[in-house]
């Protein structure tokens, strides 16, 4: 697949401490340590990886990590304990034989059919060990995150480029909970993210209406 405009990664880059933050507050409640220890030796895979960038932090956390993602826009150079691959998920999903530890699905989600998510979440059990856990982002699904996310930051901000959301296939937190439920899953929290365009930064925030967190654990 063709690279994708550049400027369609500034903002996921802008999330990236906010994604850091949401999982540390997480891994503190759940496991009850520290999120520079629980990575150190974990199974990461990050679907819909982007440019890698945010994975490779993982990396350098000593985690052993594969990321995932149809364009080749990839920024981090692949080495030992660092793989990213250029494939689509179902050609992924279908030769994986690899578990993992956790899960990223950071604004992934939203760019899936209903069709593909159903196929991803029947194979997510599977590709996790015990104790694993997913850390997801993604775009509510209602009038109000439509009209921020392709009237506000689309068409008037311009922080995306043009298209790059179909509001049809944003995802209510139910409908989340209820993919999770059907393949044993469990939705464990969600929690709504907040944007500053001056500041250009995101916060955690009680509102989930338009982008919001997600865990998820077997
Ligand atoms: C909004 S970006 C998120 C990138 C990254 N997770 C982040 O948050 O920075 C969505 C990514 O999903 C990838 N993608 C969309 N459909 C895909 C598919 N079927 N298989 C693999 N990757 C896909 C796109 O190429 C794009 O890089």
């Amino acid at each position: 697949m063709k690279k994708i405009d550049q400027r369609y990664y500034e903002p996921l880059e802008q999330m990236m401490a906010i994604r850091h933050n949401y999982m540390a507050k997480i891994i503190q409640n759940e496991f009850g340590i520290s999120i520079y220890d629980f990575f150190l030796g974990k199974k990461v895979l990050d679907l819909g990886c982007g440019t890698g960038k945010f994975l490779h932090g993982y990396y350098e956390l000593g985690s052993d990590c594969v990321g995932v993602d149809i364009t080749n826009n990839f920024f981090v150079q692949n080495k030992e304990k660092f793989k990213l691959l250029n494939l689509d998920l179902n050609h992924f999903l279908k030769k994986n034989k690899l578990k993992f530890d956790v899960i990223f699905l950071f604004e992934f989600l939203e760019h899936l059919t209903q069709t593909q998510r159903k196929i991803l979440f029947n194979n997510l059990r599977k590709m996790m060990n015990s104790n694993g856990v997913i850390f997801i982002s993604t775009l509510n699904r209602n009038p109000i995150s439509k009209f921020f996310s392709i009237n506000i930051a689309e068409n008037f901000l311009k922080l995306l480029p043009k298209d790059t959301h179909d509001p049809e296939l944003f995802l209510k937190p139910s409908e989340l909970e209820n993919l999770a439920k059907k393949n044993n899953l469990g939705l464990k929290n969600t929690q709504g993210i907040s944007y500053n365009p001056l500041l250009k930064s995101f916060r955690l925030s009680n509102i989930d209406l338009i982008n919001y967190f997600a865990t998820i654990s077997n």
